[in-house]
């Protein structure tokens, strides 16, 4: 049986994890490592355990406070257990500074490389996300597209040979915990189906500056319903000790089961996060998106997310002016884990 490394360490890989684990785990020995980037149970564990993903075989130590001293961190570490372990090939998902460092350590091994979530642009290199995806593309053996238009950006950039048209892994994801969500969900916020918005708020350049935050805020606060607020450590890190509008109900980070039933229930979703415009439309609630691009574009083709620059004021007019309806073609596939597995076992 060959043997591959999955490599996660921040929430949104914990997510797309579970599903491909399961997956894979029919026809191949995987060890998962973490690589210790988000470490706090709301971010990691929860997640993790919500999703039905097997406990990590490796928990490493993450330490830097840059971007560089981070990825470099992950890498060393990460080249460690590659080395140990010999696997026929790593996995990796996303964009994030784990990514990147995993990908590196793979590569410089002669490890075969798989990129999850692979051809995706925001065209912004002031994201750190933008650099980690196209340096690990460029480097990757495999790259699982997740919509044609992340296949075009691939072959675009001359890598149409490594790249394959999977569908969204997300998909397994959201459906993966479907079953458990029940309304209890809305009683424990005192919460009215449909009368409510869910935000999710932690891109620096939303959150670092605290007077541009609490302008966003104040703004949202103007809106007619409550606002649900799981706020991620880097936001509530700026936020400590300020008071904001009781219009806004700050939750901490939550499980993905209640997530998902928090975003099925409410009345629009508002957010700076690539991956929750994903799961709001695979959930088809309309999502705004606090941000100048994004690299979902077939979810504003599709008419069901609106991209909303907070630089430019009037947010809660433009947020209740929004309602899709109407049509909602299917932008992700489906079964997305089961094609990938099918793949490596027809190629490593
Ligand atoms: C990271 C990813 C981003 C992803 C986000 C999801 C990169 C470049 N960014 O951003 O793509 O959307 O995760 O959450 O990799 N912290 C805690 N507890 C934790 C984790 C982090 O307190 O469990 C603190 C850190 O110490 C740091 C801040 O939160 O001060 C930011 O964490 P970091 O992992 O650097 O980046 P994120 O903003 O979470």
């Amino acid at each position: 049986m060959k043997k591959v490394i999955t490599v996660i360490g921040a929430r949104p890989q914990f997510v797309k994890s579970g599903p491909l684990s399961k997956a894979l785990r029919k026809h191949f020995q995987e060890i998962i490592v973490h690589s210790g980037q988000h470490y706090d149970a709301n971010l990691s564990e929860n997640i993790l355990r919500d999703i039905g993903s097997p406990k990590p075989d490796y928990f490493l130590k993450t330490i830097g406070s840059t971007h560089g001293a981070q990825t470099a961190s992950i890498l060393r570490a990460t080249e460690e257990v590659f080395i140990k372990e010999s696997p026929d090939a790593v996995i990796v998902f996303g964009d994030t500074n784990t990514t990147l460092a995993a990908s590196i350590a793979a590569v410089k091994l002669g490890i075969k490389l798989v990129h999850v979530e692979a051809g995706l642009r925001s065209f912004n290199k002031a994201m750190p996300e933008e650099i980690n995806r196209i340096a690990t593309d460029r480097i990757s053996d495999f790259l699982f597209a997740p919509t044609p238009i992340a296949m075009k950006h691939l072959t675009d950039e001359g890598l149409k040979d490594k790249s394959y048209l999977t569908g969204d892994i997300m998909v397994d994801s959201v459906k993966s915990v479907s079953g458990q969500i029940t309304k209890d969900i809305l009683n424990a916020w005192q919460l009215e189906e449909n009368k409510y918005y869910l935000l999710t708020m932690h891109r620096p350049y939303n959150v670092d500056n605290k007077e541009n935050l609490l302008r966003i805020l104040a703004d949202l606060a103007t809106l007619p319903y409550p606002i649900v607020f799981p706020i991620h450590p880097r936001t509530k890190k700026v936020l400590a000790g300020t008071d904001i509008s009781p219009n806004i109900k700050l939750i901490e980070p939550q499980g993905y089961v209640n997530f998902t039933g928090l975003l099925k229930y409410s009345h629009k979703m508002i957010t700076d996060s690539g991956g929750v415009q994903k799961e709001a439309y695979i959930q088809k609630k309309p999502c705004i998106t606090l941000r100048t691009e994004t690299e979902w574009v077939g979810t504003i083709d599709a008419g069901w997310n609106l991209l909303l620059p907070p630089e430019n004021g009037d947010l809660s007019e433009a947020i209740t002016a929004f309602n899709p309806s109407g049509s909602h073609p299917d932008l992700f596939g489906v079964d997305v884990a089961d094609k990938m597995v099918q793949i490596l076992l027809d190629s490593l």
